[in-house]
């Protein structure tokens, strides 16, 4: 996952978009509308550990694996009801994903590796959830795709394919750093038009509350978290 910091916005996105810092870069001359787009946030964290037990769901590109093992680890949780997938294939995991991966098996969870969230039906055929989570999507490029950040395009697609694999009244759940360029990045509003999805709800979400969750970037076993403190959790319906 790429990441960047500076003393100010401006520094952090002219690094983002030059490379380096720019002297006197204006990020109003961006063709994003950064200094604009504000998420409106529900006050409320989305009750993932109460939905875990009310339905089957599917878990996309968990990296490490920690996230639904904290979550498949709750006492109510039934892990027969619980898919877990990274999109790396199984020799490429690291030592603690396969630790992770092995702990969620003992758990009666089934546990993928190799799984495209663009391409669901390849390994899910007609099998359906009742939701279906990706947090903090992310693919290490920077390189456009059909004229559009690679991100938007990331969850575009997964939203797409996701719908095949909803139950009736099922859900998409997406959460991610909540800043203005993350919000320009992603485009929730114009995936899920895209996509055939309602806007999406917006909840907070802290990883704290999340016991063993260790964020993983996309290309280093570090976590980008840290230099953040705002995060949120969408979710999509039709
Ligand atoms: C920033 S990491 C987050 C990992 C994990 N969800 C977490 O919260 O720690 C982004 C993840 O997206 C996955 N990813 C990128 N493109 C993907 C795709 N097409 N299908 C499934 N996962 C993908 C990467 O493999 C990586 O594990």
């Amino acid at each position: 996952m790429y990441e960047f910091s500076g003393r100010t916005l401006s520094e952090a996105v002219s690094k983002a978009v030059y490379g380096k810092p720019q002297v006197g870069f204006d990020t109003h001359a961006l063709q994003w509308p950064l200094h604009i787009k504000k998420i409106e946030k529900l006050s409320d964290h989305f009750p993932f550990q109460r939905k875990i037990i009310s339905g089957s769901t599917l878990f996309i590109g968990e990296g490490n694996f920690s996230f639904s093992l904290g979550l498949a680890k709750h006492k109510q949780a039934e892990g027969f009801r619980i898919v877990s997938t990274s999109f790396e294939p199984e020799k490429k995991l690291s030592d603690t994903a396969y630790e992770n991966a092995q702990k969620l098996v003992r758990l009666g969870v089934t546990v993928k590796t190799g799984v495209n969230a663009t391409k669901l039906d390849e390994t899910f055929k007609t099998r359906r959830f009742m939701r279906i989570i990706f947090q903090f999507p992310n693919v290490a490029s920077r390189s456009s795709v059909c004229g559009q950040n690679p991100n938007h395009t990331l969850i575009t697609r997964f939203l797409k394919s996701a719908g095949n694999h909803l139950s009736n009244a099922g859900e998409v759940v997406i959460t991610t750093v909540d800043s203005p360029f993350y919000e320009g990045v992603f485009k929730m509003d114009e995936a899920a038009s895209k996509a055939g999805y309602h806007p999406p709800r917006v909840f907070n979400f802290n990883p704290n509350r999340y016991s063993g969750y260790s964020h993983q970037n996309t290309d280093n076993e570090e976590s980008a978290l840290d230099n953040h403190d705002a995060f949120a959790t969408f979710t999509f319906s039709r």
